[in-house]
């Protein structure tokens, strides 16, 4: 079984659980960074992951885009869909909802938001801003779940 993860972060967060997710899974897995690599041709992978992290309600750009461009090949393979994300429920689910086009979150397999890090040291000026005077925050916090990406990836390699 052939799986290739393409994902998006920010600060090393959902890149961190792309990697504990390729971990947990079976056969050849392949991490692209689709901000800085290019996937390969999606023809030769079973199993296709997608995940990014919400900045404002909405995933990066990079992965928009290329969901965009790959969309009626996407609906015809196994999907997976994650998401990074700090808000508390019922916030979380609705962006996951939100992040990805209607009919490739129907079609997904698999969808699941693993939780999120938030390193406060290592945030640019303006994002420390912004959880500063928005969110109050001014400590990291983390709530990475083992446990759900555990079961995404034994959920996505079922038969
Ligand atoms: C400036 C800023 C804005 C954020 N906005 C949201 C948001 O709108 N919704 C949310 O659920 N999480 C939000 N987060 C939390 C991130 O999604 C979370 O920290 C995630 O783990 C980051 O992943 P990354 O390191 O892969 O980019 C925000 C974090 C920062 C620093």
């Amino acid at each position: 079984m052939r799986t290739l993860i393409i994902y998006a972060t920010k600060y090393g967060c959902t890149e961190k659980a792309a990697a504990i997710l390729k971990s947990k899974m079976h056969g050849e897995v392949l991490l692209v960074n689709i901000a800085k690599e290019k996937a390969p041709d999606l023809e030769g992978y079973d199993n296709i992951i997608l995940g990014g992290s919400i900045y404002k309600g909405k995933i990066q750009k990079a992965l928009t885009q290329y969901i965009k461009a790959k969309l009626p090949l996407l609906l015809h393979k196994r999907v997976g869909l994650f998401i990074c994300a700090g808000e508390p429920e019922p916030v979380r689910t609705r962006e996951l909802e939100c992040a990805f086009p209607k009919e490739l979150y129907n079609h997904a397999r698999v969808k699941e938001v693993f939780g999120y890090e938030i390193c406060y040291e290592k945030l640019n000026i303006f994002d420390k801003f912004i959880m500063r005077t928005i969110k109050d925050i001014t400590k990291s916090s983390a709530d990475l779940s083992q446990e759900k990406i555990e079961k995404f990836a034994e959920t996505i390699c079922l038969p």
